[in-house]
């Protein structure tokens, strides 16, 4: 390894999940069994991927544990928070992701995972019942409560590090409100007088990691971290943040595809995108206000892409439309639709069809256990704040909009961008040689 700055991965690395649901229960289930060697971790960079570093004949191939010092799947250790009580155990088979065979060899190690209470208010998800939630608290003693949650996980497992990644079910919709989430101590404030309408649960497990020293990861398309607040929070801690929403089926055909639509210059005069969906995270999403949160995240892909401002003929007024139906027969094996209709030559007409037929949690899976591995040792780097190099792997990636930042959703130049961050922190010059 070169010389690097970044502090060695010693010691046990926690992995706090909110939520144990289907992705998260997927996500542990592959890690324990690729540890025990009984299944391969698929579809992960930080297991798969080979980044070059120099130039001409110095280059090589290297893998990221060969540039930087990443954590081991050995040294992982997992918890949870869930409405449900469950363990990992019981919700990898009641999520009906993988089957028996693929759970049972780490049965012991999962029904070890069993969940805390959650920090929950049924007004964020109207359609989850569950009792395993903290009665009758504040949103401030939410936090409080969360935060010796952390402490105690951290001490009973002699655990050097925690990383905390919400996995939970997508919240109803906030909208960032300046006088609430525009400064830390707006945002604290709100906290202290209760105020559930600006304040979500998910906003109470982001403050409590950051200000245990964890890095905070939002998985899912809500405003928890995406706000001026919560960058001042992480700055103060020094811990970084990365968000939101997963970028697993069709958003990453979406980002990986308008590139070809707008570097062969043809026209885009609409993009409909429709899927079925059966499991939890579709019946919540089947709620008009959390699937208004999920719009605003999936809608923002093709805008920085293809840029009407760029390309007036191009791309001035293509209907953009994003759907998502509930459609229990099909649980967690999403099927996705995208029709695309471009403009060639003289404005004629012509079609693409793209149809999806995916699992959504074999999927996200590699994402978490990424998402997780990276911040970690972005953590370690000293990075705070928004981690843009993890825009990759999102859906709709932070940036600072309070200083006309662009988020960067074409997928070959977020992968450029985390590529340089790696040979960056391993001690190696950023570059953009196409390789
Ligand atoms: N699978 C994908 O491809 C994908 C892609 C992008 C984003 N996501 C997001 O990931 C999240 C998880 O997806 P899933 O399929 O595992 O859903 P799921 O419904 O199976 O699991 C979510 C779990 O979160 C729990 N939960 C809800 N609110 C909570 C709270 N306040 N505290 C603790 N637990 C809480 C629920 O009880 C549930 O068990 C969703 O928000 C989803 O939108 C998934």
């Amino acid at each position: 390894m070169n010389a690097t700055n970044v502090k060695p991965a010693e010691g046990k690395l926690g992995v706090l999940v909110v939520g144990l649901g289907a992705v998260t229960s997927t996500f542990m289930t592959g890690v324990l069994m690729a540890r025990k060697g009984l299944s391969k971790p698929v579809g992960s960079m930080t297991q798969y991927d080979k980044i070059r570093v120099g130039k001409g004949a110095d280059k090589k191939y290297l893998k990221y544990e060969d540039i930087v010092p990443i954590a081991k799947l050995d040294d992982i250790v997992f918890g949870a928070w869930d409405v449900y009580p469950a363990n990992a155990y019981e919700s990898a088979i009641n999520c009906e992701v993988l089957k028996e065979k693929d759970i049972n060899p780490v049965k012991d190690e999962l029904e070890a995972i069993k969940p805390m209470k959650a920090a929950f208010d049924h007004n964020y998800a109207k359609r989850l019942d569950g009792e395993n939630i903290m009665v009758g608290k504040t949103r401030w003693e939410m936090v409080e409560q969360l935060r010796e949650d952390i402490r105690n996980f951290k001490k009973e497992n002699g655990l050097d590090r925690v990383v905390v990644l919400w996995a939970a079910s997508t919240e109803v919709y906030v909208p960032v409100d300046e006088n609430v989430h525009g400064t830390l101590a707006a945002l604290e404030a709100a906290m202290k007088a209760d105020d559930k309408e600006h304040i979500a649960p998910s906003m109470c497990y982001a403050y409590a990691a950051l200000a245990e020293g964890a890095p905070f990861i939002m998985g899912a398309p809500n405003t928890t971290v995406d706000i001026p607040a919560m960058w001042e929070l992480s700055e103060k801690t020094g811990m970084p943040i990365a968000g939101k929403d997963f970028k697993t089926g069709q958003t990453l055909v979406k980002s990986g595809f308008a590139p070809i639509i707008g570097t062969r210059c043809l026209g885009l005069s609409g993009w409909f995108s429709t899927n079925i969906l059966g499991n939890r995270d579709g019946l919540v999403l089947d709620e008009p206000a959390n699937f208004r949160t999920k719009e605003v995240s999936k809608l923002s892909t093709l805008e920085s892409i293809l840029v009407p401002e760029e390309q007036p003929d191009l791309y001035t007024d293509y209907y953009h439309k994003v759907r998502i139906n509930y459609y229990p027969p099909r649980n967690d094996n999403k099927e996705g639709w995208d029709n695309i209709d471009i403009f060639g030559w003289m404005g004629y007409p012509m079609q693409i069809k793209i149809n999806f037929l995916c699992r959504d949690s074999i999927l996200a899976a590699p994402l978490c256990l990424d998402l997780v591995l990276l911040s970690d040792l972005a953590a370690r780097a000293g990075r705070h704040g928004i981690q843009r190099f993890l825009s990759f792997f999102l859906k709709s990636p932070m940036h600072d909009y309070t200083k006309g930042e662009v988020p960067v959703n074409h997928l070959f130049q977020q992968y450029v961008m985390l590529k340089n961050a790696i040979r960056e922190m391993g001690g190696y010059e950023a570059d953009e040689e196409i390789d």
